[in-house]
């Protein structure tokens, strides 16, 4: 039902509200009645120039705002994938077919398309021989690392061996990249596709998410989700909590995520959670200034932030927030969330390059925090830095411990994103001696 309501309103007038939902809701024939019928093709950038190595390399394809922080691609898809037996090199010529089909179509840029394929522990355990150099724990032995469960549910953990990200501008570009992979398509943005997803490929889940100022407001305004304040989120803030998130100095480099031994050099490790977000509670319990002290630090001056951390420039001050951690904790009785994570630093630099976005996809305000680091373990380091089981805050007191009180994770996968040349059903050992 509302599907054909989506669809039919996004023929008429593909309203930004419209492709939100299209994106959100998927399908294939609603894909092919979203983008006005199978013959039509999306319009999204023509590709123009050399791929990079990595598929986790964005960085020269994505918008910088103002201040030159990397900035998102608005719509997200991610298809959680099954792979029934062992791989087949007709499987593997398959996918690299359609993969390959989806560059020649689109520019590697936001406004084109990005496409990257991640393998989990589950596909690797399949073969005779262990997975080479490269540390990637099952989504239950990273549950053990990180979650303590008071009382709590603990998430789902993803049982998928792959799963592909889209990402891009256009809301017609996932979705008809989305539907080309599935093999509803036999082009993409006027390109014939030259593959699809294998036959003995399910996909088993389907995620997405969107990130951009003023959206989580929009969705806000048509409550398309619950629970959700009655305040209104400031109408420039990308995320639901009301902030920007990712400077440029907070940020892990792509180099710096990038393995850089074994096989697989040239790849990263993406560990992707599903949070819930309290965003209702949040509003709830604290106002603008006491928002900035748990998302950033008690010792963050609002006038130094903005509205929704505008005036930060490309650095937040995490890492001297994160020295000030036991004098702000002293003197407050709190600590932020931003100074727990830069305590995990090394050498001054972060660990993770997140890429975090909203979602209505479990029909409550979530994020898809996919946070890509060199590996799992960088990832467990920062998580239980967030947990600050070291730090002596006051038992039993509520919104003292940055955001966690407010998040509740709901999925949990880990994945080994190969490089390029390696993308499509890797072997344990990698394609090279
Ligand atoms: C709803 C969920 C979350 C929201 C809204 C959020 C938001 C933010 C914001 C606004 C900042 C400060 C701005 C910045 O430096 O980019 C920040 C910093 C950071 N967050 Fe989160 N975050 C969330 C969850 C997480 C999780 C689950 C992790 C990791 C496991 C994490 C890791 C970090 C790191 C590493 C930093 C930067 C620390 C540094 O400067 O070294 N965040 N986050």
């Amino acid at each position: 039902m509302l599907f054909s309501r989506v669809c039919l309103l996004v023929v008429v007038t593909p309203s930004r509200r419209d492709l939100l939902q299209a994106v959100a809701v998927g399908g294939t024939t609603g894909i092919a009645a979203c983008l006005g019928g199978p013959a039509e093709d999306p319009i999204v950038a023509r590709p123009n120039g050399s791929l990079p190595a990595g598929q986790h390399e964005w960085h020269t394809g994505l918008a910088t705002d103002a201040d030159g922080n990397d900035v998102l691609p608005v719509h997200h898809v991610y298809l959680f994938c099954r792979l029934a037996d062992d791989p087949t090199d007709t499987d593997r010529d398959r996918l690299e077919r359609a993969l390959s089909s989806l560059e020649r179509a689109a520019a590697w840029r936001s406004t084109g398309l990005f496409c990257t394929v991640g393998y989990s522990a589950q596909y690797f355990d399949r073969f005779d021989v262990p997975l080479r150099d490269v540390e990637l724990p099952t989504p239950a032995e990273l549950s053990e690392e990180i979650d303590k469960f008071p009382g709590g549910q603990p998430p789902d953990l993803d049982d998928a061996d792959l799963f592909v990200h889209l990402a891009s501008d256009e809301a017609a570009g996932v979705l008809a990249a989305e539907a080309a992979l599935r093999g509803d398509r036999t082009t993409f943005n006027g390109t014939t596709m030259d593959g699809s997803l294998p036959d003995r490929v399910a996909i088993v889940d389907r995620r997405s998410g969107f990130v951009a100022p003023g959206l989580p407001a929009a969705k806000q305004a048509e409550r398309a989700v619950e629970p959700l304040p009655d305040e209104p989120i400031d109408d420039q803030a990308p995320l639901w909590m009301g902030f920007r998130a990712g400077y440029r100095a907070s940020q892990a480099s792509e180099t710096e995520v990038t393995i850089d031994t074994g096989p697989f050099a040239g790849g990263t490790v993406a560990t992707l959670e599903t949070f819930e977000v309290a965003v209702d509670l949040w509003y709830r319990d604290h106002d603008h200034a006491g928002r900035i002290e748990l998302m950033f630090s008690p010792g963050h001056d609002p006038a130094t932030v903005g509205s929704v951390g505008e005036r930060l420039g490309s650095d937040p001050d995490n890492a001297a927030a994160a020295d000030a951690i036991h004098d702000d904790l002293e003197r407050a009785g709190k600590v932020g969330h931003a100074q727990k994570a830069a305590r995990a630093r090394v050498d001054g630099r972060p660990r993770l390059l997140r890429r975090d976005v909203n979602t209505v996809d479990f029909d409550v305000p979530g994020i898809h925090f996919l946070a890509l680091s060199q590996s799992a373990a960088d990832y467990v380091t920062v998580r239980n830095a967030l947990a600050a089981d070291d730090l002596p805050l006051p038992v039993g007191a509520p919104s003292v411990n940055g955001i966690t009180q407010y998040l509740h994770a709901t999925h949990r996968g880990v994945y080994l994103i190969p490089p390029r040349t390696d993308r499509s059903f890797p072997r344990p050992a990698g394609i090279r001696p």
